[in-house]
């Protein structure tokens, strides 16, 4: 199985891709949590990417390709490979393309900006696994505490409502135009081409995991 989650911030894509990378045996190639590891080890990358992502913006495309090209090369992703904050913009898609990296499903999560705000602000993550919780929505089984490592829970640097705020607007700009192009891509019917499915990220985490198996499915 080889996809894209594709979806605004705090759609839930980190969310579900726990489920999918679980259920088909594939690594979850987070841009976001690479970049997030990179920051804590303050490699050079890290340093620069930390002042980019505090302000909501995008780390720069060459970048971005470099990390993932990387990435693929190693022998976990032979099975496949779950994209999550990847590609985000149409100079990452066609670098995906040109590359002719197989895609079997392009998946959009549906979710309405009013909804992100509130997620957002109590997400808690555990920065080692990227593993993602809700104070209120899909707390952990003890509270500020890993359910698997038992590790303690942290709020992202970039969860203030102003820079989601921001980051919304980014993804309004230069993600958004990604549904179409994969979904044109999809129509035309092209060899090659993946798969498009639309699915709404409104409802409760189990929910919105069998929409998605279900879309998987077909
Ligand atoms: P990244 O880490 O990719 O962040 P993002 O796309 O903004 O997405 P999030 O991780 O915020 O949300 P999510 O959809 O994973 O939601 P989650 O499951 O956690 O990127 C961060 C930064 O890195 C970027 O701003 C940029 O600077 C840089 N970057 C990364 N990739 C890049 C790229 N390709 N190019 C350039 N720059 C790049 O869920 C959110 C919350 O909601 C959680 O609290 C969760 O528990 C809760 N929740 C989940 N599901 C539900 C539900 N059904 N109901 C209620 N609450 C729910
Ligand atoms: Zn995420």
């Amino acid at each position: 199985m080889r996809l894209i989650l594709l979806g605004p911030p705090g759609a839930g894509k980190g969310t579900q891709a726990a489920y999918i990378t679980k259920k088909f045996g594939i690594p979850q190639i987070s841009t976001g949590d690479m970049l997030r590891a990179a920051v804590k080890a303050q490699t050079p990358l890290g340093i620069e990417a930390k002042k980019i992502m505090d302000a909501g913006a995008l780390v720069s495309d060459d970048l971005i390709i470099g990390l993932v090209r990387d990435r693929l090369e190693q022998a976990d992703c032979k099975p496949g490979y779950l994209f999550d904050g990847f590609p985000r913009t149409l100079p990452q898609a066609d670098a995906l393309k040109d590359a002719h990296i197989p895609l079997d499903y392009v998946v959009e999560m549906v979710v309405p900006e009013e909804n992100i705000i509130e997620r957002m602000s109590g997400r808690r993550v555990h920065p080692a696994s990227g593993r993602s919780y809700h104070v209120h929505f899909n707390p952990p089984k003890t509270p500020g505490v890993d359910d698997l490592t038992g590790e303690p829970l942290v709020q992202r640097d970039d969860d203030r409502e102003e820079t989601v705020r921001h980051r919304l607007a980014v993804y309004r700009d230069q993600t958004r135009p990604l549904v179409d192009y994969y979904s044109q891509w999809a129509a035309s019917g092209t060899a090659g081409a993946p798969r498009f499915r639309k699915v709404s990220g409104l409802g409760s985490v189990e929910e919105i995991r069998d929409r998605i198996f279900q879309a998987l499915q077909d």
